[in-house]
């Protein structure tokens, strides 16, 4: 990209910043209720050749900016270009895409066949489990594959791929641990048509994986039992149903109306001894609060590629604030019924990476990743949706509290919706606003979907304090200490349409200009 484009473009911004500052109060008077309309983005990136992250051009900046006088869309034209998808999405371009099964094989160039001494692995992700007339019901879910062999040097390249722009060999040593690591976890081998067999065991306080935190659950008195699960693996390795599991007899697990805990079950992958995992039987009422991970309980900083790269690959992965805090104080003082879900749309390759950290960071609980066959990017987008009407579907009685940030233009439709949809089941939605507190995002944000909500159910909020002290029980969901901004349309702290808890300070507008052309010129 040539530099007077690049001069043109910050020229534009500071004209848009100059001239075109809408009335924020001009909202048009009626805006039109309806569901929001997914935006469709074609697949933004290809795994492909020495430089990976090919973007198909498409003006995106035209559809974020609807809303805002179309003052982006100069922008757009001035650039010749579009902001991607991942950025507006929330989705980390490097996630995009990724190899599976025979991409594997040949980037690698090996054959199936070279695998076949290789032992079977197991990703078998915490399961939830809901009560019904039938017993308890456990919806387990996971992958299969086997680890090829790569070399350290291979590992090296095949990491360079993914850290644009740096060199594996500039980072520590720790660093390049993390970077082969998830590379390693990348390039592995999905097995389709497998069986696969579990062992499950009450899981002591401290559970298979070492999991503390999980506020109250506990350990039923009974319930070792083997369960086979009652499908091949998909072509993708993957497999995901319920299987209603035993009440064994002799002092088994508690029944859903007889308990108000949560229980716990360790669950063995029969064969290997990577897929541990600890299940969560969760009564049918209570509160579950369904927490997305990146920006919101981790700093990743999805929305500046560069760092959102460097601290999902290489630097290890970092609380937010003091937000554990926050979630150990919830986990330990709501009713014995709490259950935490963290539902992130990450794809599967990376969960062990994400869990790992969860585990040492928050409290126990059941968790979803992105399913293999959910890989494009139409798919992605809907992904979130999928997973949360699944938990909905799951637990008609319990109430939900949503926790995410505003960067996630997926969570910024979801959310609202299911409170429109389930009015009596979401109880809070809590969204850090990224924009108000992180000069690194500027980028628009929807709130048209709170419209008709009870103001009282929601916050946008900017540090991990602002949710101290709330009664999530009664359904005291706003800290009245915290202004709240929020015009049901588009908002932009760039353009002055400040979002909940204020304005940001100081040089946001260069900033914002710096963080479109590092985007840029990775993107081009
Ligand atoms: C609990 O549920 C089971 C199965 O639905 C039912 O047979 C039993 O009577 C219930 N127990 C109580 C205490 O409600
Ligand atoms: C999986 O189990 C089913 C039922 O026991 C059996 O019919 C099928 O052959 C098994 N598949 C493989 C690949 O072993
Ligand atoms: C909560 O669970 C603990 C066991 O972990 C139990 O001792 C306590 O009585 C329970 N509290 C209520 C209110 O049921
Ligand atoms: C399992 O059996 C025990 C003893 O018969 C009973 O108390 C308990 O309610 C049963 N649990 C389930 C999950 O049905
Ligand atoms: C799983 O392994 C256990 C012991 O290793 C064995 O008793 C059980 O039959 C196996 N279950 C299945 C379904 O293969
Ligand atoms: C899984 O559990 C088995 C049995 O407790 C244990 O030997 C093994 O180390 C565990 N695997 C991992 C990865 O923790
Ligand atoms: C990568 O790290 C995860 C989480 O720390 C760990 O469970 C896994 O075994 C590591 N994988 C490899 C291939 O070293
Ligand atoms: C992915 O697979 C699940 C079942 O594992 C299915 O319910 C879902 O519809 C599939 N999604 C797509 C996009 O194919
Ligand atoms: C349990 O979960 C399944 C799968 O989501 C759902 O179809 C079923 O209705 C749920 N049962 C109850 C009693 O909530
Ligand atoms: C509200 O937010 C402020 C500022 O973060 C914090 O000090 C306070 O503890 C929070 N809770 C309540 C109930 O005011
Ligand atoms: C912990 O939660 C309780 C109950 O909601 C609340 O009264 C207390 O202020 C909270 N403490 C912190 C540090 O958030
Ligand atoms: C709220 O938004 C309006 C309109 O965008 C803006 O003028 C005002 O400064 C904002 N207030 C705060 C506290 O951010």
């Amino acid at each position: 990209m040539a530099l007077q484009s690049l001069l043109l473009a910050a020229m534009a911004i500071t004209a848009v910043r100059a001239v075109a500052i809408p009335d924020p109060t001009a909202v048009p008077a009626e805006i039109e209720m309806r569901a929001p309309v997914p935006v469709v983005t074609p697949a933004a990136i290809r795994f492909d050749g020495s430089h990976s992250y090919m973007h198909n051009r498409r003006n995106i900046l035209s559809d974020i900016a609807s809303g805002v006088d179309g003052v982006l869309n100069s922008l757009g034209s001035v650039l010749g270009t579009d902001v991607p998808a991942y950025v507006t999405e929330g989705i980390p371009q490097f996630f995009q895409d990724l190899p599976t099964g025979d991409q594997v094989l040949s980037r690698l160039d090996i054959n199936d066949g070279d695998l076949d001494a290789k032992p079977t692995e197991v990703l078998n992700i915490p399961p939830y489990a809901n009560w019904t007339d039938q017993g308890w019901n456990v919806r387990f879910h996971g992958n299969i594959y086997k680890i090829p062999d790569i070399s350290r040097e291979k590992l090296n390249d095949l990491a360079d791929v993914f850290l644009i722009g740096t060199d594996i060999q500039d980072l520590t040593e720790s660093q390049q641990n993390q970077a082969r690591n998830l590379t390693q976890s990348i390039f592995i081998v999905q097995q389709g048509d497998q069986n696969v067999s579990f062992h499950l065991e009450p899981a002591p306080m401290q559970g298979a994986s070492g999991q503390p935190g999980g506020g109250n659950a506990i350990t039923p008195p009974g319930g070792s039992q083997d369960v086979t699960f009652p499908y091949e693996t998909t072509d993708l390795g993957d497999f995901d149903a319920f299987v209603p599991i035993q009440n064994v007899s002799g002092g088994g697990l508690l029944a859903g109306n007889e308990t108000n805990n949560v229980q716990r079950l360790n669950v063995y992958t029969n064969g290997t001894l990577s897929g541990n995992a600890t299940a969560y039987l969760v009564p049918p009422e209570g509160i579950t609060f369904i927490s997305d991970i990146d920006d919101i309980l981790r700093v990743t900083k999805i929305y500046q590629p560069k760092e959102g790269l460097l601290n999902s690959f290489a630097r290890p992965f970092t609380q937010w604030m003091n937000m554990p805090e926050i979630y150990a104080n919830w986990s330990q003082t709501l009713p014995n019924s709490t259950h935490f879900h963290y539902l992130t749309t990450t794809p599967e390759q990376a969960t062990r990476l994400y869990m790992d950290f969860i585990y040492k960071t928050y409290p126990g609980g059941s968790f979803d990743t992105r399913p293999l066959n959910f890989s494009d990017v139409s798919a992605t987008l809907s992904i979130r949706n999928f997973l949360l009407q699944k938990v909905f579907a799951t637990f008609p009685k319990r109430k939900f509290v949503l926790v995410a940030d505003t960067s996630n233009s997926d969570v910024m439709k979801a959310y609202p919706q299911l409170a429109h949809d389930y009015p009596n089941q979401v109880q809070c939605i809590f969204l850090r606003n990224t924009s108000a507190t992180d000069e690194g995002d500027l980028f628009p944000y929807n709130t048209e979907g709170f419209k008709g909500l009870n103001s009282e159910r929601y916050m946008f909020f900017k540090v991990p304090d602002d949710l101290r002290g709330l009664d999530i029980e009664n359904g005291q969901c706003l800290n009245k200490t915290i202004t709240q901004n929020v015009t049901f349309a588009r908002q932009a702290e760039l353009l002055g349409i400040h979002g909940a808890g204020g304005r940001l300070q100081g040089s946001a507008v260069v900033s914002f200009v710096v963080a479109l052309v590092a985007t840029l010129l990775l993107v081009l």
